[in-house]
């Protein structure tokens, strides 16, 4: 167990809490009010309690929370709704939301003006007496409440936001000179714990359908360490890969001890594909040939070496799990944006027990592992790139003239980045066919071809993005070669869409 437990009330920023506090080595975890509530009520506890933000009122909240106040010796962090929730419990007076304050905001706190972030409407504005006020706002409302004889801290505004100046202190200072917290997280603890999760598989068949892309390697290298030649890694050749992928999986296959087989499907893939057009139709294909190529593989496979596999080893990572679980979710629908292909429906076709020793980590945590566990720094911090491939980078029907054209475009564009040395600054770059054409000049000729889409973004997590600012000079680089390279190319065009409202995928 996670030494910090972070209570979720619905806050947009309750995963920053928790990266932020791992990020300062304090081992945190998120839970729902259920899950928390029943912990306690088993006599279970944290070393210390965060309280998050969230989009309720204490007019509303009707639960008795006397379980999570009960032992005067639990630090307990409230931050924003959870600071309402402090100066309501001990008897302070929270008024309802009258002016708010949204955005930015000034501070004074330990005698230093910060400029902090916040979002709030309701406000403590009768302090409970066992506490004083630590800061307030330029509007006058409290900013933060400390107890006078406990390890309680109440903020207003949001600390794990990078908007707010010296919000990282402020958490760190609280997690060790108020609660008094030891360190306890690092990529030799991730480790540590990732091998004992991963040894409960010990002695059982482990199948992994493997990508190559960060995720998958770092949690098979891992099940390798502990399982050895009890794990085996299916790659699904879809003929939708760049050839810096097929490259990727060709040279892991070489230099790992994975069991890597590569499933040629190239033509199957483009088979099935052939004549649909709509971006969901094609994602759904994609998928279920997936699943059905991987099935028959894996089930000759286990045929021809007399074994069965009992566990699907899988990346998942913890927004995921966070996301399945969060209080956003109860009782709502979220919208179909789009499918997303992976192994999705694969465990219980095939009768698999899950394995997934990275659902308790974040991305950036994921590679921290990979390099712990002594993987290439290159492997590690490769761009992602989606289950259906360049299946969605060619817009309408797919022919193989269209995917000669993304493949041969995004190589390129692959090459530049990583002799500008851009590659590791972007998080995400890649080409687009938009079957559409226009007139251009070659040679002395009229050219009527296609255009080629440039798509590079900056994002922390794929939810959302901003198009990246590289050099006019790296683009006309790109751009003149990609029209003189790429036979029925005479256009390209750079996308400066963000997310949202654009999806980082055309399709
Ligand atoms: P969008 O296009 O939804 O993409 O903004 C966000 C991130 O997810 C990747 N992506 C996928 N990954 N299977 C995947 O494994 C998929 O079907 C899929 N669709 C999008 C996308 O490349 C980006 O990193």
């Amino acid at each position: 167990m996670r030494q910090i437990w972070i209570l979720d009330f619905g806050s947009q920023y309750t995963q920053l809490i928790t990266r932020k506090s791992r990020d300062l080595g304090f081992s945190s975890q998120i839970f729902t009010l259920d899950e928390i509530l029943s912990l306690f009520r088993e006599g279970k506890k944290p070393a210390c309690l965060v309280l998050s933000g969230g989009p309720q009122s204490v007019f509303e909240d009707k639960t008795d929370y006397s379980i999570l106040f009960s032992d005067p010796k639990l630090p307990i962090l409230g931050v924003c709704y959870g600071m309402q929730l402090l100066g309501n419990f001990f008897n302070g007076v929270v008024e309802k939301g009258v002016i708010g304050e949204y955005g930015h905001a000034i501070i004074e706190y330990q005698n230093k003006k910060l400029n902090v972030w916040m979002s709030h409407s309701d406000h403590v504005k009768v302090v409970p007496a066992d506490f004083h006020v630590v800061a307030k706002s330029h509007n006058q409302l409290v900013a933060a409440i400390q107890h006078k004889t406990r390890p309680i801290l109440g903020l207003q505004f949001h600390p794990e936001v990078d908007h707010t100046e010296g919000g990282r202190d402020i958490l760190e200072s609280f997690y060790k000179n108020i609660a008094g917290l030891k360190t306890d997280w690092s990529a030799k603890s991730m480790l540590k714990e990732g091998e004992e999760f991963v040894a409960n598989a010990r002695g059982k068949k482990i199948l992994c359908a493997f990508s190559g892309g960060v995720d998958s390697l770092v949690a098979a290298t891992l099940t390798h360490k502990i399982l050895g030649s009890d794990m085996f890694c299916f790659f699904v050749d879809n003929g939708l890969l760049r050839p810096q992928d097929l490259h990727h999986i060709k040279l892991l296959k070489e230099k790992m001890p994975l069991n890597i087989e590569i499933i040629d499907a190239k033509e199957i893939f483009l088979g099935n594909l052939a004549g649909l057009k709509d971006p969901e139709e094609k994602r759904k294909c994609i998928g279920k040939t997936f699943i059905e190529v991987f099935e028959k593989k894996v089930h000759e496979f286990e045929k021809n070496h007399g074994i069965k596999f009992e566990y699907l080893l899988q990346g998942t990572l913890y927004p995921d799990v966070i996301e399945s679980s969060s209080p956003h979710k109860v009782g709502g629908k979220s919208v179909t944006i789009k499918s997303h292909h992976n192994v999705g429906g694969l465990p219980e076709r095939m009768n698999l027990k899950l394995l997934e020793p990275l659902r308790m980590l974040f991305k950036d945590e994921v590679r921290a592992l990979g390099l712990e566990l002594g993987l290439h720094p290159d492997w590690v911090y490769r761009h992602p790139f989606p289950g259906p491939g360049i299946g969605v980078r060619v817009l309408g029907e797919l022919f193989p003239e269209s995917i000669r054209k993304v493949q041969e475009s995004d190589q390129i564009l692959f090459e530049e980045l990583k002799t500008h040395h851009l590659y590791s600054a972007i998080w995400q770059a890649f080409t687009v066919l938009l079957p559409v054409k226009t007139v251009g000049v070659k040679g002395d000729g009229r050219a009527y071809e296609e255009v080629i889409c440039v798509r590079m973004v900056n994002s922390s997590d794929g939810m959302t993005a901003e198009w990246s600012e590289v050099p006019a000079s790296f683009l006309r680089l790109v751009s003149n070669r990609i029209t003189n390279e790429v036979k029925g190319i005479t256009r390209v065009v750079y996308d400066i869409t963000s997310k949202p409202p654009g999806t980082i995928e055309w399709e």
